[in-house]
């Protein structure tokens, strides 16, 4: 007989209030108290979920042959964050046939073309930030990269339509953790830029709009599924936006990096002195540190045993994302910021998921992991050796059960000199 053993549950009959109370540490919070990686829960209206952690429930999260994302979502996330009938929600064959779309627009070359849009439009910025008394870094970095994730996308932009579009884009963000007004500007932005890339979409198809072959507007109009038919509008406007929320998404991880820059003043000399890959590793212990994604939801593809417990088919799981970077099996002083800490650290698709893990190709893990970290060092750049500035009194406290959390202020600068 295999070994079986009842693992502890969190009583009650739907716990989704709790997760909301205790957000990034729900999770963790229990496992400290069970002294387990595993657990059982109830939530979303009820539905019996269990809760993993650390690198063997990782393996275990991203084995197809178990777990399956069909279904698995909340409505709210599909409504804000993905939209229907995204990647994030199909599984198989069809799932990879998509998910080699997405790679390919990942190549060094391109990533390049990504880079270069971006240090001009900063070099623009900061010119102008030098005559303004005071930056709100996050709302700056919002409005440059959706210029720059337009731009690299094929997707025309008139001047006029940028503050609208960055608006969009940040609510469809800021609306997928959110209850009340923030959540229904998310699905309202939805709606609305859905309908503005459809357009798009019906103008290349028929040849009223030409841009480069390479671009997600048009790689994406021409796609071929895997049964040889070109995706409906509705279902390209999906992936195009998750192309460009994401791109502009990579503004909350600029936001902490300047935070981070300012709790640990050492750092600056550092990135200073040292080089390519000391600025790696910081922006590794970035987005290992802060809070980003909480946690991942799939359903069980058919019965399995792991860990001494029946995973019963359509049980839900989730994967603690933020605990799982804060596992103390995997980090030592987890809650201490310390880029060292990656210097010879192997790579390892296991255990470090600050945008999922396992195979790029085959799973779901985020295909714009080398896009954002490439984002992360231009601006980074431009912080340490570019310009020097002023960082005021302000709240700079970040929520714990706030999705996504950012500093309150969202960082200010003043006094910007270019050096
Ligand atoms: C802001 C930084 C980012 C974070 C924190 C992040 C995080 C994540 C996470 C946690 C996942 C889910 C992985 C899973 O389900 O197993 C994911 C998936 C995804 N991400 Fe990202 N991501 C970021 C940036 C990007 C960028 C820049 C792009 C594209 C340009 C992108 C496109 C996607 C897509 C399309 C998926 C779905 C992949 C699939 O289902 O196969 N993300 N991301």
């Amino acid at each position: 007989m295999p070994y079986r053993e009842q693992i502890p549950i969190d009583k009650g009959i739907d716990n989704t209030p709790k997760l909301l109370l205790e957000g990034y540490n729900y999770i963790t919070n229990r496992r400290n108290k069970f002294g387990r990686d595993i657990f059982e829960t109830r939530v979303l209206g009820g539905q019996k979920a269990i809760c993993i952690a650390g690198e063997e429930a990782v393996k275990t999260f991203y084995d197809e042959d178990k777990l399956i994302r069909d279904g698995a979502a909340p409505k709210r996330l599909r409504q804000t964050l993905f939209g229907e009938h995204a990647i994030q929600t199909i599984d198989g064959a069809n799932h990879r046939h998509r998910k080699e779309l997405f790679m390919s627009l990942m190549s060094k070359e391109r990533l390049q073309d990504l880079s270069k849009l971006l240090e001009n439009h900063m070099e623009n910025a900061v010119t102008k930030w030098t005559m303004q008394q005071k930056v709100v870094v996050y709302n700056e970095v919002v409005q440059i990269l959706t210029r720059v994730a337009c731009e690299w996308s094929g997707i025309p932009l008139n001047e006029r339509e940028v503050n609208k579009r960055a608006n969009q884009l940040e609510a469809l963000i800021d609306g997928a953790g959110a209850m009340g007004p923030r959540y229904w500007k998310g699905r309202s932005s939805r709606n609305l830029a859905e309908t503005w890339l459809r357009g798009l979409v019906g103008q290349v198809r028929n040849g009223e709009l030409c841009i480069p072959k390479d671009s997600a507007l048009y790689k994406m109009s021409w796609y071929q599924d895997i049964n040889g038919e070109l995706l409906n509008e509705q279902i390209v406007a999906v992936e195009l936006l998750n192309i460009l929320r994401p791109i502009v998404a990579v503004s909350v991880y600029i936001t902490f990096e300047a935070l981070a820059l300012h709790e640990h003043p050492g750092e600056m000399e550092k990135l200073r002195n040292h080089d390519e890959e000391y600025t790696e590793h910081f922006i590794q212990e970035v987005r290992r540190y802060y809070p980003f994604f909480p946690l991942l939801t799939a359903r069980v593809r058919e019965d399995f045993l792991w860990n001494g417990h029946d995973f019963k088919k359509g049980n839900l799981v989730l994967l603690d994302i933020y605990g799982t970077n804060h596992h103390p099996d995997i980090w030592e002083k987890p809650y201490t910021f310390n880029p060292e800490r990656f210097i010879d650290r192997e790579e390892n698709f296991y255990d470090f998921i600050p945008q999922g893990g396992g195979d790029y190709y085959r799973g779901h893990r985020c295909p714009g992991e080398w896009l954002t970290i490439e984002v992360m060092k231009v601006v980074l750049h431009f912080l340490v050796n570019k310009v020097e500035y002023v960082v005021p009194q302000q709240d700079l406290q970040y929520s714990m059960i706030r999705f996504p959390s950012l500093p309150r202020s969202r960082f200010v600068i003043s006094d910007v000199k270019v050096i």
